[in-house]
């Protein structure tokens, strides 16, 4: 039987020379991948109390999408700076490769309302981070993070660990 890493592929050098970059178009190409991928993101949380999915631009759209069709709940994006056309809050952060800003509508979250944030992958955390604080800043509570593949070598687990997240990842 096939594991979700073995649907995703490694490009060298994107997009700047050095970066292994995971590609999971491989993975949301093949129907049992998908399907796959989608079920082990949900596996710890089923049972759990969560009001909205939310998304980390862009592959976090396509898994976060899926998760909350699957849940009958909302999606709520979490996009990069001036894509959103309502009002907005925004944080910024650094990324494994590059600097960003995301926001996120400021009537997307209801004050008290359980949030699943989640993307196709844990690196520095920075993006996360992001999330989850925009997610805090409207009054949400965070009910876990959920992502395809975790590189714990660049410390994102551990940094979303000390903010108290539950973390949740298929494959390094
Ligand atoms: C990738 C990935 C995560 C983020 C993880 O997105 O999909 O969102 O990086 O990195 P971090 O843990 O160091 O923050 P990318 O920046 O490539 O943006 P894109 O999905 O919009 O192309
Ligand atoms: N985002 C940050 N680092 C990445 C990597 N190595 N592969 C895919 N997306 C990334």
């Amino acid at each position: 039987m096939k594991t979700v890493k073995d649907y995703i592929r490694t490009i060298p050098d994107f997009p700047h020379a050095g970066i292994q970059f995971r590609d999971v178009t491989t993975l949301f190409a093949d129907p049992r991948g998908l399907r796959l991928a989608i079920d082990q993101l949900l596996d710890p949380f089923v049972g759990q109390r969560i009001d909205k999915v939310v998304g980390l631009e862009a592959r976090g759209f396509i898994l976060g999408g899926a998760i909350a069709h699957q849940l009958s709940i909302g999606f709520v994006p979490v996009r990069k700076k001036g894509k959103l056309p309502g009002a907005v809050i925004g944080e910024s952060y650094t990324l494994e490769y590059g600097a960003a800003e995301v926001e996120i509508h400021d009537d997307a979250i209801a004050p008290g309302e359980r949030v699943l944030i989640v993307d196709d992958l844990l690196a520095t955390g920075g993006t996360a981070e992001a999330g989850i604080k925009l997610v805090r800043r409207l009054g949400g509570e965070i009910a876990g993070c959920a992502f395809v593949i975790d590189l714990p070598e660049l410390g994102g687990r551990k940094r979303l660990a000390d903010m108290g997240m539950n973390v949740h990842a298929l494959c390094a």
